[in-house]
């Protein structure tokens, strides 16, 4: 099947990174590098230049066309839906195939957070997720978020959507010392594609 291509919400869009957004995912990360962490190291030293930025989506892009081994990490931007700026990322990470289930993670540039954007664009990507192939989505039966215990902005985007909270381990991670890592859990059955949220019970 060919990828699926992108996906609106009401804000926002979902789509791959292309050459032409180094610029905006550098403004983005340079919007307050320091309020990424400790959470996402990466962001101190990764994607500083547009040629840095391009280097990234150019990976991305070779990363999903791979074939032998099927790629299981689709890196995707958030992008706002009225001016295309980059306001963040997001992605089907650590994807096994065999059991169609994959990781969600995520990030919003620091001067768009709090106005429900990561919520509103990780409730898309679930149910984009968990469309079949056949009509454009991925196919997936099983999506997880994971997080640090200490790390409470990132913990209410599971909770605000009502996934159910699966995993709690003691002292998981380092994250400016030993920190638990917390985990969340849906299956597509539990969840309403067209409405994007869970399901009542
Ligand atoms: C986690 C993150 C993506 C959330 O993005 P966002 O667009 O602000 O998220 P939303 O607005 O959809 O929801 C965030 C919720 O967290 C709450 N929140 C924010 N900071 C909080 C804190 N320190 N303690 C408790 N709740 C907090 C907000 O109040 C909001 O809930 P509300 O809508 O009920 O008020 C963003 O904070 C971020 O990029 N953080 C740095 C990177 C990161 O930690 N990524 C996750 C790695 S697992």
């Amino acid at each position: 099947m060919p990828l699926p291509s992108g996906l609106a919400t009401e804000r926002t869009r979902l789509r791959f990174w292309q050459p032409d957004d180094a610029g905006s995912m550098l403004h983005a990360l340079d919007a307050g590098r320091d309020s990424f962490l400790p959470w996402l190291p990466w962001v101190r030293t990764d994607n500083r230049t547009p040629v840095e930025c391009i280097f990234s989506i150019e990976r991305f892009r070779r990363k999903r066309e791979q074939i032998d081994p099927p790629c299981d990490d689709f890196v995707l931007g958030i992008f706002d839906r009225s001016t295309d700026e980059a306001l963040g990322g997001t992605g089907l990470h650590r994807i096994d195939v065999a059991s169609h289930q994959a990781e969600i993670g995520y990030w919003i540039r620091p001067d768009r957070r709090g106005q429900g954007l990561c919520t509103e664009a990780v409730a898309g990507l679930i149910s984009w997720a968990f469309t079949p192939q056949t009509d454009g989505g991925w196919g997936l039966r099983r999506i997880e978020i994971f997080c640090a215990g200490s790390n409470l902005a990132s913990q209410a985007v599971p909770k605000k959507l009502g996934l159910r909270q699966e995993v709690h381990q003691i002292g998981r991670r380092w994250v400016n010392g030993w920190d638990d890592t917390l985990g969340w859990g849906v299956l597509a059955d539990e969840w309403d594609v067209l409405r994007r949220r869970i399901k009542p019970a």
